[in-house]
């Protein structure tokens, strides 16, 4: 029963999947939904690979088509696309992702699990993305946003680069860059991260270049080094992220970008809590503490020596202390 079940919600999302694809076809689609993506500068060929599409704003069309064509209720509700109004509200339905653009989401074998609807309004008074919710066939957690689409050059390349958005994703990929995934605005879960790890111990974080982007790649840092992948981390300028720095730069200006500006997390963390307090002596006590606490994470030993010396070189203290702090460490991690 609950496989028939997860079965029919993915027949749903899959049928919806198509219907958003057909509305971009539409007047509304066009004007709206091709406009809204040819402004960002996705191409034909990005819409049409990675399946975007547009919910009308007619606030039941979805449902109502869905409904027509003997989609069940139980299913539609289940997977999120309709909103099932209370009765003391007038009844009826509405779909969740009315008026927007539409990002389907891919399970790894490429079925469509879930989508991701972001509004066309400039304003803040609705959320810029609204998200399938958890479901039988949805486990936000356990996803990675374009996974389908990069895993073969994530496995030819041996490395996987992790952004924060759909954008992101697409715009790379429209760049040529194609071994890359979005954790898709949640933090990092162990789940994405082991999910990452059956295709290549190599990650490449390359976050938002803003506060925010910051403080997460500090955290993916460590989660990712927990599980014993390597890591590399790309800042991006100020107010940048990877969607709009591509956008402005040509494929061999973006490639050459990350390829000079990747560094591992010993110099990324050492470099951004540092800042410009090189000489401060508590400044450089922090940055050592937090750099050490990231080698304990590393659950080989090995792997912690090379990046004890490293530490030690690059921050000129005595490895010897180095190895008391990262054992010390790693005592009360357990
Ligand atoms: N996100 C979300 N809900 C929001 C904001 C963000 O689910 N209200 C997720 C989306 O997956 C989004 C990612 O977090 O792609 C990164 O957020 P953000 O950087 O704010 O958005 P961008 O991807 O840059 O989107 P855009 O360029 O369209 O503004
Ligand atoms: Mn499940
Ligand atoms: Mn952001
Ligand atoms: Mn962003
Ligand atoms: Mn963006």
């Amino acid at each position: 029963q609950r496989n028939d079940d997860r079965e029919s919600m993915m027949v749903v999302t899959s049928w919806a999947n198509q219907y958003f694809v057909e509305q971009l076809k539409t007047q509304e689609g066009q004007s709206v939904g091709v406009g809204y993506f040819r402004e960002r500068g996705f191409t034909d060929a990005t819409i049409a690979k990675f399946q975007l599409g547009y919910c009308p704003t007619k606030g039941d069309a979805m449902t109502q088509t869905a409904l027509a064509e003997g989609y069940r209720e139980q299913f539609l509700v289940g997977t999120g696309l309709t909103i099932k109004r209370e009765a003391q509200n007038g009844g009826g339905y509405y779909d969740r992702f009315c008026g927007r653009v539409m990002f389907p989401v891919h399970s790894l074998s490429g079925r469509v699990i879930a989508f991701g609807g972001r509004t066309l309004r400039t304003d803040k008074k609705v959320a810029k993305y609204l998200n399938s919710p958890e479901s039988e066939i949805y486990h936000k957690s356990n996803t990675l946003y374009g996974i389908y689409f990069a895993k073969k050059a994530i496995t030819q390349f041996n490395r996987c680069i992790l952004v924060e958005g759909y954008t992101d994703v697409l715009q790379m990929h429209q760049s040529g860059v194609e071994n890359v995934v979005a954790s898709s605005g949640t933090s990092l879960t162990v789940e994405q991260i082991k999910l990452i790890k059956r295709f290549t111990k190599n990650v490449t974080v390359i976050y938002d270049g803003d506060a925010a982007g910051i403080k997460a790649s500090m955290r993916g840092i460590d989660m990712i080094l927990r599980e014993g992948l390597t890591v590399r981390c790309v800042l991006l300028p100020d107010g940048e992220d990877p969607d709009s720095f591509a956008k402005s730069h040509n494929a061999t200006e973006l490639q050459a970008y990350i390829e000079e500006h990747e560094e591992d997390f010993i110099s990324f963390k050492t470099r951004i809590l540092l800042g410009d307090a090189a000489e401060d002596p508590i400044k450089r006590a922090e940055v050592i503490t937090s750099v050490v606490e990231s080698i304990a994470t590393i659950p080989e030993a090995i792997t912690r020596s090379v990046f004890i010396r490293e530490c030690a070189q690059k921050l000129e203290i005595d490895e010897d202390i180095l190895i008391r702090e990262v054992a010390k460490k790693r005592v009360t991690m357990v």
